[in-house]
């Protein structure tokens, strides 16, 4: 004769069964793996991609991901959670993958083939809308290129918020032209801002008030040296700037003083750490005035970030 066991009550058997693992455990899981795969990142960012992944995978903004912290995760939301885990974990970059990037509190649309908008860029979109409103013609027209458009970053935030801008973009990557005209029709920017393709200012015919340039700068050994979803994910293109990093921006100076209007004008170039000085001093010496009237723009973590000529204001 076998012993019978003692009937469980409802709520030991509850006890005894494992609590399904809570979405906040999962996404503590989830950034310990990301912070395992990339040695330089922080441990807030690693949360911050396991938070905006699940978010995407969930239809959720980022604030209810948080709130929903202590319930369990569906398995549904996990599978497309993990696939888009996947594609991080093999270098895809994050924008990529979600598809789009808030920039100079505007939303754009990136994918293959085109640069990600970087913080220290909206330090070129503020100095051009100072250009712009300090400009002679400000309150009617001021003619604006932005020389390197990618996905209208510059060109679009600029339309934005300077209503007297007329803007073209310009880029010699029609995949990059292609986003660009994407966030121009979400923007509803279509009647401000004109497309082109083509080198540099070539294909621009009206002399222009305001050039902003956020061009390659990257010096190719150091493009060699980045990170592999840079190189993997983003355009040769759009980073390396060849030996010393200033090939695109040295062409687009000579370029200069064929497209700017005669009586009044400014030239905005975005820079990497160290190259200022060298740009103040090949715009002086191509558009005339001292290397010391030029002035330089930091961004937010002190760098000398955009170098700018003015004449005529
Ligand atoms: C650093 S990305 C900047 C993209 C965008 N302006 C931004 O700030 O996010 C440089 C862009 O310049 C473009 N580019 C490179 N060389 C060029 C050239 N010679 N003429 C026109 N565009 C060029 C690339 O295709 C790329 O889109």
């Amino acid at each position: 004769m076998t012993a019978r066991r003692p009937r469980r009550s409802p709520a030991a058997r509850a006890a005894a069964t494992p609590a399904p693992p809570r979405l906040a455990a999962r996404l503590h899981d989830t950034a310990q793996r990301l912070l395992a795969a990339r040695a330089s990142w922080g441990r807030d960012e690693a949360r911050l991609e396991a938070e905006l992944l699940y978010a995407e995978a969930a239809g959720w903004d980022r604030a209810k991901v948080i709130a929903e912290g202590a319930a369990p995760p569906d398995a549904s939301t996990l599978a497309r959670f993990e696939a888009l885990l996947a594609r991080r974990l093999a270098h895809e970059p994050l924008a990529y993958i979600l598809g789009r990037r808030e920039f100079y509190g505007l939303t754009f649309e990136v994918g293959p083939g085109v640069l990600i908008p970087r913080p220290e860029t909206e330090t070129l979109v503020e100095a051009t809308l100072a250009a712009i409103a300090a400009h002679r013609r400000a309150r009617r027209r001021v003619r604006v290129a932005d020389v390197g458009t990618g996905s209208g970053a510059v060109a679009l935030a600029v339309a934005r918020h300077a209503p007297s801008a007329e803007v073209t973009g310009i880029d010699a990557s029609t995949e990059a032209l292609a986003w660009a005209g994407r966030n121009r029709a979400a923007l509803g920017l279509v009647a401000r801002v004109v497309l082109l393709a083509g080198d540099l200012l070539e294909p621009v015919t009206e002399p222009l008030d305001v050039v902003a340039a956020n061009l390659p700068y990257i010096p190719t050994e150091e493009y060699e040296a980045l990170p592999a979803e840079i190189r993997k994910g983003e355009p040769r293109l759009a980073v390396d700037g060849g030996e010393d990093g200033l090939d695109a921006i040295r062409a687009l100076v000579a370029q200069l003083p064929a497209h700017l209007a005669p009586d009044a004008a400014a030239a905005l170039f975005e820079v990497g750490a160290g190259q200022a000085g060298a740009v103040a001093e090949l715009l002086a010496s191509t558009l005339g005035g001292e290397a010391s009237a030029v002035r330089t723009h930091r961004d937010l973590s002190g760098t000398r970030r955009v170098v700018e000529w003015r004449r005529g204001y």
